[in-house]
């Protein structure tokens, strides 16, 4: 079987996700982290493509967003995607990973289960964050490097064509990915330490973009621009600006100029209502005419948040504002408008 390389498309959005085979999604609490790395995850997959999504904050966040019951660990088929793809999603918590380590490298699940009883893993995680985040990064970089044939065969083609990780917030995501430092001062030899490294070479690998989501919005914009500086300065690669919620623009730039500071012409905007056949046309477009200011004055300002994120010289990748309701068919389109953007080449 062929392996699929994704992009590049010289320039474009497509620069930020060529080659990639780990996508890492992060950005501000509640901006669509979770939607747009499952938006992604269908995009990669479009047209045949295997794609895990791995959630690891353990808050089953994907399973909410597909309505469905919470999902075990494991790497259960969740999705299609257009033209034959699968996205398959692993909801992964450390305490699983830690039993599913001891006994990988141990053979003790029983005894890992009994340290389970007896809150050892609640202890040992909570003692030692690092090793939380070493498990979960460890487990999703396991992912990236798994070939068809199990653990032994290093030849064969890769299990998946891509990982998509819905990943921690902006203010964890450095101290998340960055596990190796997180460990220095833990384990310097043995199986935990050679763990750490094989995740850190697969996280600083060139096949490793960190994607941030953001709104239109101050705050969001600017846990962005932290969050790129953060990353780079680590060494690791950003990847896109995933814009999220985006409303369309009604208006042009010098529209929007007169709308904000009040200069509609209303009394054409009267003469349009009263023409299609509307009561009190006067009164009408006085109510509209404040409407079309709010929405001015809103567009303007996400038009200046947009110019700043340009500025970091990241692709800006954009997501439509789904009204109605997000559910599959929402989640298809979304990837739909990602490819057409040049995400997958
Ligand atoms: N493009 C969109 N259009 C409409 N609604 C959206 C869009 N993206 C996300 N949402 C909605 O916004 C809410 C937050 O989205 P989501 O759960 O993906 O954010 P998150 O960043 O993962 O949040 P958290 O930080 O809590 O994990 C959800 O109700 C989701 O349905
Ligand atoms: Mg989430």
């Amino acid at each position: 079987m062929n392996e699929r390389e994704y992009g590049p498309r010289g320039g474009g959005p497509g620069e930020a996700f060529a080659g990639a085979r780990l996508h890492i999604v992060t950005g501000k609490g509640g901006t669509g982290k979770t939607t747009a790395a499952t938006a992604l995850a269908l995009a990669l997959a479009a047209d045949g493509g295997r794609v895990l999504l791995v959630e690891v904050e353990g808050r089953q966040g994907v399973a909410s967003l597909l309505g469905s019951a919470p999902l075990p660990y494991e790497e259960r088929v969740m999705l299609s995607a257009s033209g034959g793809g699968s996205v398959s999603v692993l909801a992964a918590d450390a305490e699983a990973a830690l039993l599913e380590y001891l006994e990988l490298f141990y053979g003790i699940r029983r005894a890992g289960q009994a340290l389970t009883k007896l809150g050892a893993v609640d202890f040992a995680t909570t003692i030692a964050p690092g090793l939380r985040d070493v498990l979960l990064t460890g487990k999703a970089t396991e992912a990236v490097r798994r070939r068809e044939g199990g653990r032994r065969s290093s030849g064969g083609p890769h299990r998946y064509d891509a990982v998509v990780m819905d990943a921690p917030p902006t203010g964890r995501i450095g101290r998340f990915l960055n596990v190796n430092s997180e460990m220095a001062g833990l384990a310097k030899v043995g199986p935990i330490h050679k763990h750490a490294e094989r995740a850190m070479s697969v996280i600083r690998s060139e096949r490793t973009r960190v994607h941030f989501v953001t709104l239109l919005e101050e705050m969001p914009a600017q846990e962005t621009r932290d969050g790129i500086a953060e990353i780079e300065a680590l060494g690791l690669r950003s990847g896109a600006v995933l814009v999220n919620m985006v409303r369309p623009t009604l208006l042009n730039e010098a529209e929007l100029a007169a709308a904000a500071v009040g200069e509609l012409d209303d009394v054409a905007l009267a003469d349009g209502l009263g023409a299609a056949g509307l009561d009190d046309p006067a009164g009408l477009s006085t109510a509209l005419a404040g409407e079309v200011r709010a929405y001015a004055l809103r567009h303007l300002l996400e038009l200046r948040v947009r110019g700043e994120l340009e500025d970091v010289g990241r692709p800006l990748v954009e997501l439509p504002r789904v009204e109605g309701g997000m559910d599959r068919s929402a989640l298809i389109g979304l990837a739909g408008r990602l490819n057409e953007q040049g995400v997958r080449g």
